[in-house]
């Protein structure tokens, strides 16, 4: 099991090639009742879709093993497992000897003697079909306190939406199968993904998330601070290469009379006439939303021919990858993003 949270412990298990991926919800209150609806709603936004994701089909159907009474949550663990039945471990033979670049084949051999490799074993993406089903339980409770967590592809490839997006817009992008937040941005992504996918080539890309509802304090501080537990849980998503908060790496060429971001009451309440700092001072919310960009690298599994190792023969040699795969990782991972961003705000909201 692989564990994160403080009062909301989750944890995931299984593997790409086993019977099933997994998550326990430890600690999630009694009497809320789950929208089945919404559910397989969140589960269906990281399926594959069309010449932009893995040929791999599955249903994705959660089934709830403990932690729910006639759907409502009893105070137990949440125990939901997904199966896994479209497998197809013949194309991973190979990498036990010629591990491929950018994947976790080589440590994860030299770590695990037992390295199931099918399927990327426990490294593969199949496993945030169980941090969805989870966050979309998160989600949930948190919704119903007026918390709203959405999340779209800001970039793929060289496709990049420079719009300020609005949490309609954002909500807007569920119709689309890049999750870009209108049709052209959508086509335009599309293209570039079926183009590298094509030539055997692969396309990262940029998730941003917005979180509005937060209430100004809101948060912890140090290692407890609400950007470095996002930062923590983005970082356990497969393929995330980064994460930066509001304007991120480019507030280090700005003055601080130009990052900071100005108080003022509008009705009554205190809010900022900018968001340079993505919502977020000394660990907690400024009033303004928490604005967040999670960078995913190119998926690693290739057709092209490229240099490794080959570990029997103690010589240099190439691989190739064949079988399937994502050619751009960003799509589906944009739930699993909103997933992950909200498993760790409902765990804030539980010690706060
Ligand atoms: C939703 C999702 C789908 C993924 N699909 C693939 C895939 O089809 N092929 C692949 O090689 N990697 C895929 N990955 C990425 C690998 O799991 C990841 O690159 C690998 O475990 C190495 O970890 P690292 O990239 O974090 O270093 C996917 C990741 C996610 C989040």
């Amino acid at each position: 099991m692989y564990r994160i949270g403080g009062r909301l412990i989750f944890d995931l298990y299984g593997k790409s090639h086993g019977p099933c991926v997994g998550a326990v919800l430890e600690g999630f209150p009694a009497g809320m009742e789950v929208d089945f609806d919404l559910l397989n709603e969140e589960m269906s936004l990281r399926k594959p879709t069309g010449r932009i994701g893995t040929p791999r089909r599955e249903s994705d159907t959660p089934e709830f093993k403990e932690g729910l009474t006639d759907g409502v949550t009893d105070g137990g663990n949440i125990r939901i497992e997904i199966a896994n039945k479209d497998t197809d471990g013949s194309k991973y033979m190979k990498f036990y000897d010629t591990p491929r670049p950018g994947h976790a084949d080589l440590p994860a051999l030299l770590k695990f003697p037992n390295h199931d490799l099918r399927g990327s074993g426990q490294f593969s993406g199949r496993l945030t079909a169980a941090m969805v089903a989870a966050g979309a339980l998160a989600k949930q409770y948190l919704s119903a306190r007026g918390i709203e967590i959405q999340a779209y592809s800001k970039s793929i490839g060289d496709v990049r939406d420079v719009n300020v997006r609005d949490p309609e817009e954002i909500r807007g992008s569920r119709m689309f199968p890049t999750r870009a937040c209108d049709a052209e941005t959508d086509k335009r992504m599309r293209l570039c993904i079926e183009k590298a996918g094509a030539e055997g080539d692969s396309v990262g890309g940029v998730a941003e998330c917005v979180i509005t509802g937060l209430p100004i304090s809101f948060g912890g501080i140090w290692f407890e601070a609400l950007d470095a537990e996002l930062a923590h849980s983005m970082f356990g998503i497969p393929a995330c290469k980064g994460i930066e908060f509001g304007d991120g790496f480019a507030l280090a060429g700005m003055n601080g009379s130009v990052s900071n971001d100005p108080y003022r009451y509008e009705n009554g309440s205190i809010v900022t006439t900018t968001n340079h700092l993505g919502g977020i001072v000394g660990g907690m919310c400024d009033g303004s939303p928490v604005v967040f960009r999670v960078v995913f690298k190119a998926t690693p599994s290739i057709g092209k021919c490229q240099d490794t190792v080959n570990l029997k023969t103690g010589k240099n040699d190439t691989v190739e990858v064949t079988g399937r795969h994502d050619p751009c990782i960003v799509p589906r991972a944009v739930a699993v993003v909103e997933a992950m961003a909200a498993i760790t705000v409902m765990d804030q909201l539980l010690r706060e």
